[in-house]
């Protein structure tokens, strides 16, 4: 009865094996710089401060991009603007276009020369997509990673940062592999989906990862952001992020007293504190995301 437990476990565990994650099937983060994943409904300040912190502080120039969010326009009092100047930004341009072939000019791109942190807003990320893909604008805002400043983004700012882009399509916010599939992928081989908990979106991403197998899926909940550096993702903020990895972790000591669902159909959650190595698709166990040991 075990020996047979443990010889279909391990056909199981092979048949869903993920290939060895390599070339541009790795998944990333930026070589340079950070990325600050919001998933949406941002009011944490501690999350604010990190993005300020990333960028080099009050003085460092960041570049707000409402775009997804559909208004006719915007001027420099767009709300998240506004908020990071609260919090001590002193240099918060909010840079708006639908144009791509404004997008393309020099003069557009002026306030990211030097930025150190763009922000992307939330609304619908298509809108980013049919703006910026393929412009001046795209080369400018991954120019930030690369002198070593952060992109941030929250709810259609946070999918825009994976390679595929989740609920793209122009029609709703609910069809998961839409008319725009392709995210600005500074988090290189990976799904990101937002609001995940209030919403109820947990089964959502199986429809992309049942096509793409290879793509990690990450959904965070509101006000909870993960912290990228290379490939160390930290989370941050009020509630939870959900990772599908075909793996499981626990805060708690695994058994064979537990039942997990087949790898292809699970996902896990991790909170404020606890570490992710994007590399390995593993936790990074450390002091904190060990169980207080309370046997209940
Ligand atoms: C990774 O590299 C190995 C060895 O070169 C190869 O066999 C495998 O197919 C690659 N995996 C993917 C997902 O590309
Ligand atoms: C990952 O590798 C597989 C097998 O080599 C390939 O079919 C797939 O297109 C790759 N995906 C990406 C995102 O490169
Ligand atoms: C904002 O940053 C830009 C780029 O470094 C700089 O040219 C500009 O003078 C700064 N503005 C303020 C108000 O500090």
């Amino acid at each position: 009865m075990l020996f047979s437990t443990i010889v279909s476990a391990l056909l199981t565990a092979t048949a869903f094996a993920l290939p060895t994650p390599n070339g541009t099937n790795t998944t990333v983060g930026p070589e340079n710089g950070h990325l600050v994943i919001v998933g949406g409904n941002l009011q944490n300040d501690i999350i604010w401060k990190r993005i300020i912190d990333l960028a080099g502080g009050p003085d460092a120039p960041i570049v707000v991009i409402p775009t997804a969010g559909g208004d006719p326009t915007y001027d420099q009092s767009f709300s998240s603007a506004v908020t990071l100047r609260n919090l001590g930004a002193k240099n918060v341009t909010v840079l708006h276009t639908y144009d791509p072939e404004v997008a393309d000019t020099d003069d557009f791109i002026a306030p990211l020369a030097e930025a150190k942190g763009i922000f992307f807003g939330g609304g619908r990320q298509w809108r980013l997509v049919d703006a910026y893909a393929g412009t001046k604008s795209e080369q400018a805002f991954k120019s930030v990673l690369d002198r070593g400043g952060v992109i941030s983004g929250s709810s259609a700012g946070a999918s825009i940062i994976g390679s595929f882009l989740v609920r793209g399509d122009t029609a709703n916010n609910q069809i998961m592999i839409g008319d725009h599939t392709v995210g600005f992928g500074y988090l290189k081989n990976t799904a990101i989906d937002q609001h995940v908990l209030v919403r109820n979106r947990h089964f959502d991403l199986f429809d992309i990862l049942k096509v793409h197998p290879d793509l990690l899926g990450v959904a965070i909940d509101e006000d909870t952001a993960l912290v990228v550096r290379g490939n160390e993702v930290e989370v941050i903020g009020s509630t939870y992020a959900l990772f599908y990895d075909r793996g499981f972790w626990s805060r708690e000591e695994l058994s064979e007293l537990k039942h997990l669902p087949p790898p292809e159909t699970r996902f896990y959650f991790l909170k404020s504190g606890d570490k992710y190595d994007l590399g390995t698709r593993k936790v990074v166990e450390t002091v904190s995301s060990v169980g207080d040991n309370d046997e209940l």
